[in-house]
């Protein structure tokens, strides 16, 4: 029986949450941080020691000399970013080896991976899922198709299997006409992070996290992307591949059902979406393009604009049911502060029919508002929830209220202090 627990941190929207800033103050309380879902395509921004280091596929949990990190069995690694990343964070004076396990389960992502993602996002026209071209989608295919490639094949007669799957993708590449593109230097520095990883602890990780569960030590499930691109629950088909929510979790780690703790939802104070798809709170006026200038919405890992729009309670309340949030955890507050009021949306319209239920087809749908006040006062030097103004405390009230949970820490700027925990 277990005497440790799995919390898990989430995005609850479509990701770029702000996790990076918060896993900060979460994981000194951890003896494990894990990822289980997704890879490159995440990007979290850290700003540690004065330095900032945008984590794509390494655990948070890599800035504290005492914490066991583990890229778990529902993760897709691409050796060559996954190089860079690690010998950026060893350039920096981390050390990593012992401390970064790696689950031989995880699959990995070739270079013709990523030639696949962009012959067939190219192949879509006018539907582009507009992602973010790391390989992420046909990796997962090659996985559910059961001819990926996994970790622990680089231990053994690694080149006939990469040879024999890279064949498979060419053949396919030609199928599709898809044959402007050259691998040959991207193959030899991926070639390199093959060897580079095998420094590394590869591991059968599920069974070593339940061994530190089983020992009493707790482990943080550290999410990716956010729970609108989970592949089953998201805005299908634009959505990332991978299962997002809280029940990947337990399929990308190996953990029970019954070992999972607190499950904190993170959110913004406003909603940002990047790529295609369905965005009914979207806004295409100044408001929009000041949500985005203040709060900074540009992609971390594609350099992207974000769409931008105002808080999105369907979605909210959907990500919470389908995750079981039992805190949340809001960003981002003070980049409202300059509006006189703010809007909300509580259900979506379609000609006559009005829902409050996330559709099946979010395609088409108009956002209902209601408005609220602004509170018009800079938030981000506050850090005490007495001086907090009204106006800002009925917001959260608002939102605690409509989505019967409550929001236990409160963030109202980048910097670590700026944190009000209630
Ligand atoms: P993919 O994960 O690269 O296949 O992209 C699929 C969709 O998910 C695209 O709309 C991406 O913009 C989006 N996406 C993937 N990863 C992230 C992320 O970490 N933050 C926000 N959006 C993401």
């Amino acid at each position: 029986m277990a005497k440790g627990t799995v919390d898990a941190l989430l995005g609850i929207v479509f990701g770029d949450e702000g996790k990076g800033k918060v896993v900060d103050f979460f994981t000194p309380r951890y003896d494990v941080v894990a990822r289980f879902a997704g890879g490159p395509n995440a990007g979290h921004t850290i700003i540690f020691d004065g330095k900032k280091f945008v984590l794509r596929s390494i655990p948070s949990g890599i800035f504290d000399e005492g914490k066991i990190n583990i890229i778990g069995n529902g993760c897709v690694i691409a050796p060559d970013l996954f190089m860079a990343e690690a010998r950026e964070l060893e350039t920096a004076g981390y050390t990593l080896t012992d401390r970064l396990h790696i689950s031989r389960r995880a699959h990995l992502i070739l270079p013709t991976h990523r030639v696949l993602d962009r012959a067939y996002e190219a192949a879509k026209g006018k539907s582009k899922v507009g992602t973010t071209g790391k390989g992420i989608g046909p990796t997962y295919s090659d996985k559910a198709a059961r001819i990926g490639l996994r970790v622990g094949d680089i231990l053994e007669n690694f080149e006939a299997k990469y040879e024999a799957l890279k064949a498979r993708h060419l053949q396919i590449l030609k199928d599709l006409n898809y044959t402007d593109f050259d691998i040959t230097e991207e193959e030899k520095v991926w070639k390199e992070g093959v060897e580079y990883m095998k420094r590394f602890h590869l591991t059968n990780t599920e069974f070593e996290i339940n061994r530190c569960l089983a020992e009493g030590k707790n482990v943080l499930a550290e999410g990716a992307q956010g729970s609108l691109l989970d592949i089953d629950h998201g805005t299908y088909p634009f959505v990332s591949s991978s299962s997002t929510t809280s029940g990947g979790v337990c399929t990308g780690l190996g953990v029970a059902p019954n070992t999972i703790g607190h499950i904190f939802g993170i959110f913004k104070a406003y909603s940002t979406r990047v790529g295609s798809g369905p965005f009914p709170v979207e806004l295409f006026d100044e408001t929009g393009d000041t949500i985005r200038h203040i709060g900074n919405e540009y992609g971390a890992v594609t350099g992207r604009n974000r769409r931008c729009g105002w808080l999105d309670l369907v979605a909210l309340k959907y990500a919470i049911m389908i995750n079981g949030v039992t805190d949340l955890v809001m960003m981002k507050g003070d980049v409202l502060d300059g509006f006189d009021t703010i809007k909300v949306c509580t259900a979506y319209k379609k000609g006559d029919e009005v829902t409050t239920e996330m559709p099946y087809d979010t395609e088409g749908w108009e956002a209902v508002y209601e408005e609220v006040p602004g509170w018009k006062t800079p938030l981000s030097d506050i850090r005490s929830e007495e001086a907090l103004p009204q106006a800002f405390k009925d917001y959260i009230a608002y939102i605690e209220k409509a989505t019967a949970t409550p929001i236990k820490i409160i963030s109202v700027s980048p910097d670590r202090e700026a944190t009000i925990i209630r």
